[in-house]
């Protein structure tokens, strides 16, 4: 098992449309594990292939990852799509590619997602509370979207900044 490198905002590679995926290979089974355990390696409770550079359409989901009382259930949500969505609700959200930096976001309250699972058989998951709100924000990153495009553009412009800063930080530290 490895630990993927998560990609930083600002990164060309968050903002492409990601490729749907068309059969299970033992290749991409295998990167699933790896993504998987990046994913509670770095603390999240969601992750999306293009966020380790990999521009293809899965994400996976652990609502409960933060919670180390709780058993792991991570969710791998193949060509996910949603299909419909009611009301709305604000929730600050947070990014593993914009590490530190927590907004307040407008999002749909419940939404009903039609995806496949490992085996490629069709599934459907209603949602409400952080599920919807976990799978509305990953599913934004399979079309190059990050949740910071939904604030303010003088905010966006601060936290851009503040990431580039980061990243130079973190080369400088990388090679010393
Ligand atoms: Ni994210």
């Amino acid at each position: 098992m490895a630990i993927l490198d998560i990609v930083i905002h600002p990164d060309a590679r968050l903002r492409k449309i990601s490729a749907p995926i068309t059969a299970i290979t033992e290749e991409l089974k295998k990167f699933l594990e790896d993504f998987t355990e990046t994913m509670y390696e770095r603390d999240g409770v969601g992750l999306a292939a293009p966020q380790v550079g990999v521009l293809k359409r899965v994400v996976v989901i652990d609502i409960n990852a933060g919670d180390d009382s709780k058993e792991r259930n991570p969710v791998i949500y193949i060509n996910p799509e949603i299909v419909s969505a009611d009301g709305y609700v604000e929730f600050e959200e947070g990014c593993l590619s914009v590490p530190k930096i927590y907004e307040k976001v407008i999002r749909r309250e419940t939404v009903v997602v039609k995806a496949y699972d490992i085996n490629m058989r069709e599934f459907i998951t209603e949602a409400d509370g952080m599920l919807a709100i976990a799978l509305q924000h990953e599913i934004d990153h399979l079309n190059g979207k990050l949740f910071i495009d939904y604030i303010s553009k003088l905010k966006y412009q601060r936290i851009t900044k503040k990431m580039e800063k980061y990243k130079k930080d973190l080369d400088s530290t990388e090679n010393q």
